[in-house]
């Protein structure tokens, strides 16, 4: 079945057209792209994969164990409509995506890197957010979940700095969504006893 990448292996596509040939020739349909940025072992994406066969996944972690625990779940399952690229998201959605091109992200839990002097190493920066805004179709959505409420509040400051998303929480975020994403960190964070937040952000439709 073939279904796991090397992100610094693999020859990124050259253009739109290359792009959209690229992944048609992997899902063998042109059906909507979501991407996971940070998936780990994969148990989210697989299950919505399985729920949705009419929508095309795409898994990313950076750890090459994590990413093989991902790609033998997709395997032992048979899945066609999902695909793990191994390595920097960044680098994937920079190098790999076009413009107008991702029905949503999905970031669950990203990490927080608490630390102050550590803080250049989180993935929601203005820049990064504007880049998944760029690779977003109109309407598109960015889904993400932290249990860490100081990088709640920086998510959300950057994406209202950023003006090309609407918050669909009137509040910024909510603790109990309707249907909140099961994950390995979700699971041991609820255990836990800690505080989720979930952010949703939909790109605007006439962004000029
Ligand atoms: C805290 S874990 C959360 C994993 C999973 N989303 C979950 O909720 O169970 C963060 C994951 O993001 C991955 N990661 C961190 N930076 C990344 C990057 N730049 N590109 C791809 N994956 C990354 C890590 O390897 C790790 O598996």
């Amino acid at each position: 079945m073939g279904s796991i990448f090397y992100i610094s292996d693999t020859l990124p596509p050259a253009s739109i057209d290359e792009m959209k040939a690229f992944f048609a020739n992997i899902f063998h349909n042109n059906n909507s792209l979501i991407v996971e940025i940070g998936s780990g072992n994969g148990h989210f994406l697989v299950e919505r994969a399985l729920k949705y066969p009419d929508n095309n996944y795409i898994g990313t972690d950076l750890l090459t164990g994590r990413a093989k625990k991902f790609y033998s779940k997709i395997e032992k399952r048979g899945l066609k409509n999902i695909v793990v690229f191994k390595g920097d998201a960044r680098r994937f959605v920079w190098e790999f995506l076009y413009e107008n091109t991702v029905e949503e992200f999905i970031i669950l839990f990203p990490d927080p890197w608490p630390k102050q002097r550590h803080r250049k190493h989180r993935l929601l920066t203005a820049a990064f957010i504007n880049m998944l805004k760029i690779r977003l179709v109109p309407g598109g959505m960015v889904t993400l979940a932290t249990d860490y409420h100081e990088y709640r509040n920086r998510i959300l400051d950057e994406f209202r700095k950023d003006r090309g998303f609407t918050n669909i929480y009137r509040n910024g975020y909510s603790s109990s969504p309707h249907s909140c994403p099961k994950t390995l960190f979700q699971e041991k964070y609820t255990e836990e006893g800690r505080d989720i937040y979930y952010m949703r952000f939909r790109k605007e439709r006439d962004l000029r």
